[in-house]
């Protein structure tokens, strides 16, 4: 089995990979075909540990064993060989590339037979991240409101603004010149990020915004907390501090019904996935690279069949 093991660990029992051993009482084993990214910064952190270090990903997959028969019906009906996307995060909560995963049923849907693989691998976790931020569990963005999403054009911004703007909500989304026509094109106003970005949306809003979602971090988090008019709804995926300004983190969670909702909304090409690149495994570190630079447009996916 081609991957990279959580941690760049084996487990001390079996000495197999650490995403290896079992994760729940009802886990399914699954060979991955696509993974999508996910990086997360860790302090210290250089560049080239970043691929043993913080990774998180699920994506399009088929299940090859199913622990308990039983189970069958209550978290699905999974067969050998069904086509399956999901985000497993139980046994893989600092991220794993593999070719062989064992994840919860409750974790896995099944893959729209329309869907390309590379297209399911982009949903899970930035879909997730995106729809659990705007819902009730997060900002409880509501038709009528303004909303501000920082980073708008990377993966969870493409979604979020999407998924903002099906509520009714107007968005207002931050990205570099080169992302403006993009940020249009999904729905929402684009404003430049860096210093003078209060004074741009003030033009935009002059009242600010009621919500503000944040995907970058650093300034933009204050950068929000003058712009809102309750300090209590906002929200980051990234920084820590905006707990100091009244805020809270957000951090994605499996949800089966959320994910089969995303899964229909893009098969039905209500939701547009932006994929930027689709890379094989063996260029992993090559994919990292290009994220540490932070100008992803979507997602980059790596395909485990290449
Ligand atoms: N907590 C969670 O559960 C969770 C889940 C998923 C992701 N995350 C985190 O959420 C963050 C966003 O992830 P992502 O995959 O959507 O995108 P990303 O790859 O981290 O960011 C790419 C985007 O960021 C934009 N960008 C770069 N610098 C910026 C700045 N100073 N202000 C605003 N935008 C800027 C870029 O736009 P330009 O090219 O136009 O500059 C690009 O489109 C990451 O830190 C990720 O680790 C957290």
């Amino acid at each position: 089995m081609r991957g990279v093991p959580q941690g760049g660990e084996t487990d001390s029992e079996t000495g197999q990979p650490g995403n290896c051993r079992p994760v729940a009482a009802d886990p399914v084993r699954v060979s991955a075909e696509l993974d999508q990214l996910e990086h997360r910064c860790c302090e210290g952190q250089q560049p080239g540990d970043e691929v043993q270090d913080g990774l998180a990903s699920t994506g399009g997959q088929r299940p090859e064993h199913r622990q308990d028969q039983q189970d069958h019906g209550r978290h699905g009906t999974f067969d050998v060989g069904d086509e399956v996307v999901g985000l497993a995060m139980e046994d893989v909560s600092n991220g794993t590339y593999a070719e062989l995963v064992t994840a919860p049923a409750a974790a896995l849907v099944s893959k729209p037979g329309n869907m390309e693989f590379t297209t399911a691998a982009a949903v899970p976790l930035a879909g997730l991240t995106a729809a659990q931020a705007v819902s009730g569990e997060g900002l409880a963005i509501s038709s009528g409101e303004t909303v501000l999403v920082h980073a708008a054009a990377g993966g969870v911004g493409t979604f979020a603004v999407q998924l903002a703007r099906r509520t009714g909500a107007r968005v207002i989304g931050t990205a570099s010149p080169r992302n403006a026509d993009y940020l249009r094109s999904l729905g929402a106003e684009p404003v430049e990020y860096g210093d003078g970005l209060v004074e741009r949306v003030r033009e935009l809003a002059p009242d600010g915004v009621d919500a503000a979602l944040d995907l970058a971090g650093g300034e933009a988090l204050d950068q929000s907390a003058e712009l809102l008019r309750d300090p209590l709804r906002l929200i980051s995926a990234v920084d820590p501090r905006v707990f100091q300004l009244g805020g809270r983190m957000i951090q994605a969670h499996p949800n089966r019904g959320q994910l089969e909702e995303l899964l229909d909304l893009v098969s039905k090409g209500d939701v547009h996935v932006e994929i930027a690149e689709v890379l094989p495994l063996d260029r992993v570190a090559r994919a990292h690279d290009v994220i540490a630079e932070g100008h992803v447009r979507g997602k980059l996916v790596l395909d485990l069949t290449a």
